[in-house]
């Protein structure tokens, strides 16, 4: 791998740190003008204005990038998704479009329950294909980590198949993937009735395979009403945190349940979605340093009121953003879309989305000490932009503006930077 010197950048905005920014710290980012990027053996050697670099550096010695008039960002960090799934729901797409809810079409043994028995019936290879083309389509958005969920399986050799997919392509692909395992995401047909049973199955059959096979380094639950409740999920999480998993939880999606609450009270790495947590909910993820993970696609694909992000963050809560990438609440992973709906809806500002989508997110799977900053020591995990400066992100309204992807010091995509 060659050594990598980036000269010229316009601009390069990046938070800075080693863990997550609350409250009005998401607003600060370091801005620095007709900058410059040094990467050795993949990692961030040093980042400073091209004048300091071209004092210290011998040109011969690198692999030259002239970023000339062109922004240079944190690589973005996704740290929600469902992306490994077989079948589509474009059906249900329509149905809610005609006034179905998502709720509505669950009971209705949809939903979920539909591209359960798809993804069963997938093979790994064809999973793993699926999974690998969705991996490229990130990186065209400048997606350099992404989280991934089981939960499409809901039996013990699916849960596990969804996985062993996620650890074949964290091999094998440029973007790192993060596994996270939610074979609580719903109750199967199987369960029907029997919740308490379904989760009993979860505890004892399946997260042991899990940890033995080191398949996953979250445990999540979609905490929700007719799903499962506040105390199975607290009781997952409970016996998971005590196996070694960390915690994520959806909460608070459809109804105001008391999902922050409990996330505060297990001291989650994040509470996800949050559309309706309470106040009380808000207060307690600021206290308990709960990363907020806000999905605003997918409460725009549902057509639902966005989460409170300003009351969030004012009350000094951390957040991210991420997609929520997954076939039925929220098919698609445009990060444009999200950084519009973010700022444009949601009132964050641009400089808050920018470490809602770095820093934030790189905190909400535990590796805000490795990626989602521009730093010494960092990961060389790199967006250059096609316009000088992040507000082109925003203001180029829902455009994939990314220019090129540096990944652990390589170049992955590579529009016009030679
Ligand atoms: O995060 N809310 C639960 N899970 C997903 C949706 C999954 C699906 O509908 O397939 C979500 O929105
Ligand atoms: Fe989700």
């Amino acid at each position: 791998m060659r050594n990598i010197l980036i000269l010229n950048s316009s601009q390069i905005a990046t938070p800075i740190g080693k863990s997550a920014k609350c409250g009005e710290e998401m607003n600060g980012i370091r801005v620095i003008e007709n900058g410059a990027v040094v990467i050795k053996n993949g990692i961030i050697e040093e980042v400073d204005t091209t004048e300091n670099i071209l004092k210290k550096y011998n040109l011969d010695e690198f692999e030259v990038i002239n970023a000339h008039n062109k922004c240079i960002l944190p690589g973005f960090v996704d740290s929600h998704t469902h992306f490994i799934f077989g079948g589509y729901r474009p059906e249900e797409f329509f149905m809610r479009l005609n006034g179905a809810s998502y709720m509505d079409i669950m009971r209705a043994k949809g939903g979920i329950q539909n591209t359960v028995n798809a993804t069963r019936s997938s093979s790994f290879e064809e999973l793993y294909e699926l999974g690998f083309d969705r991996l490229n389509s990130m990186l065209e958005f400048g997606i350099t980590t992404v989280e991934g969920k089981s939960g499409y399986g809901l039996d013990l050799a699916t849960e596990i198949r969804q996985l062993e997919v996620m650890k074949k392509l964290n091999e094998d692909h440029k973007v790192d993937v993060v596994s996270t395992f939610l074979g609580a995401h719903a109750v199967p047909l199987e369960y029907e009735g029997k919740n308490e049973e379904y989760i009993d199955f979860i505890i004892d059959k399946v997260l042991p395979v899990v940890k033995e096979k080191e398949l996953a380094d979250f445990c999540d639950v979609f905490c929700e009403d007719d799903v499962i409740s506040i105390e199975l999920s607290d009781r997952l999480l409970s016996t998971a945190k005590e196996m070694g998993f960390k915690a994520k939880i959806h909460a608070d999606e459809i109804v105001s349940l008391g999902g922050a609450e409990l996330a505060g009270k297990l001291k989650a790495v994040s509470a996800d979605h949050l559309l309706c947590a309470s106040e009380e909910g808000i207060k307690s993820l600021a206290e308990n340093k709960v990363v907020a993970t806000l999905l605003p696609s997918t409460a725009f694909c549902l057509n639902k009121p966005y989460a409170n992000a300003r009351k969030m963050i004012d009350s000094g809560c951390s957040v991210a953003l991420a997609s929520d990438f997954n076939p039925g609440s929220c098919f698609t992973n445009s990060i444009p879309l999200m950084f519009a709906l973010a700022c444009i809806h949601m009132r964050m500002t641009a400089e808050e989305a920018i470490t809602a989508f770095t820093l934030n997110g790189a905190a909400a799977l535990g590796r805000a000490d490795k990626i989602g900053t521009l730093e010494k020591g960092k990961a060389a995990d790199l967006v250059i932009l096609k316009y000088p400066t992040y507000k082109y992100l925003v203001y180029n309204t829902g455009v994939n503006i990314v220019d090129s992807v540096i990944k652990n010091g390589e170049v992955v995509k590579n529009n016009t930077i030679y």
